[in-house]
């Protein structure tokens, strides 16, 4: 059986590996090889030109993250609460696009739905030309694990762990102890590398309460990339910090953005902030305003 899929993969993870949204290590890790990894590579040949002309049309480029006319109301007894009334939002790939509005405006509720935490009502969302918004637990699981970081305001380090467990511990959930110990030497390796990038090589054996606000944030953004995710979701990463570590914070976000072309949506209430994105994009009343 040589088409035969591999035992424990399901049909959303192989759409995910062939649309290049999967990492190939985690193809790799499923032993999925041949056509599951080359399509992600493969260029298929340009359809002929049903006419000639002159010049091509200039082609945009697909968001990596967007919603489409996404609306939520949370419900409280007997109160529907209207937060999300169509909201269309895309986030371009190796781009940091920021989301800005007023304490209340459904920002975080946003973030939230395209990092699958929740449903919305109605409404699209899709990751690389992948529709995501009406996926099982386990499906979203494994997107979470796989190609979303996420970070934020207050950190969620877990207070018993070390720096340096506390970013394993994405690792440790998708792939499970036995896994993860067969090949922690490797993982060990890259978390320490991760919290030398941003600064923490020396509080590897720190507990979070042994750590500054700035250095919790730290730590955050190294679990946050442990998995080698495709995007990062930062829901106000900044936001409990002074200005200056703040500052850091963000410098951190810009050069991964620079250096390894990660694509950051990231939420803030802070103007001097969101204009160190490359888009910006406010919520009011619901609905996006560009700004
Ligand atoms: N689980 C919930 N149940 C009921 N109402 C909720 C729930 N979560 C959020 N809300 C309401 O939805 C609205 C939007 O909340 P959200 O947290 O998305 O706002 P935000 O823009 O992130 O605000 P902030 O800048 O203060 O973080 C608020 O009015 C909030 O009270
Ligand atoms: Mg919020």
């Amino acid at each position: 059986m040589s088409n035969a899929e591999p035992q424990g993969l399901s049909a959303l993870e192989i759409r995910l590996q062939r649309e290049s949204v999967l990492p190939d290590h985690e193809a790799r890790r499923h032993g999925v090889t041949g056509p599951h990894i080359a399509a992600s590579k493969f260029t298929p040949p340009a359809a002929a030109p049903e006419a000639k002309s002159e010049k091509p049309a200039k082609k945009k480029k697909k968001p990596l993250l967007e919603t489409k006319n996404l609306h939520k109301s949370y419900r409280k007894g007997r109160l529907t609460i209207p937060v999300l009334r169509g909201v269309d939002f895309a986030a371009e790939e190796g781009k940091i696009t920021t989301i800005i509005g007023q304490s209340g405006s459904g920002k975080s509720t946003l973030l939230h739905l395209m990092g699958t935490l929740d449903s919305p009502d109605s409404g699209e969302i899709n990751f690389a030309n992948t529709r995501i918004d009406k996926l099982n637990i386990r499906q979203r699981d494994a997107l979470r694990s796989r190609a979303f970081g996420m970070i934020f305001q207050f950190y969620h380090l877990l207070p018993e762990l070390t720096t340096l467990e506390n970013v394993l511990t994405p690792i440790m959930i998708s792939h499970g102890m036995w896994r993860y110990w067969a090949a922690r030497k490797k993982f060990r390796k890259r978390a320490e590398e991760l919290l030398e990038m941003v600064g923490l090589g020396h509080r590897v054996t720190h507990k979070p309460r042994e750590l500054s606000g700035g250095e919790m944030q730290r730590t955050a953004i190294a679990r946050a990339l442990i998995a080698q995710p495709r995007i990062l979701l930062a829901d106000e990463p900044t936001g409990n910090l002074d200005e200056q570590t703040g500052g850091e914070i963000m410098d951190i976000l810009k050069r991964l953005n620079r250096e390894q072309n990660l694509t950051i949506v990231m939420v803030t209430h802070d103007n001097a902030i969101a204009e160190q994105g490359h888009e910006t994009i406010r919520l009011t009343g619901g609905r996006v305003e560009k700004t």
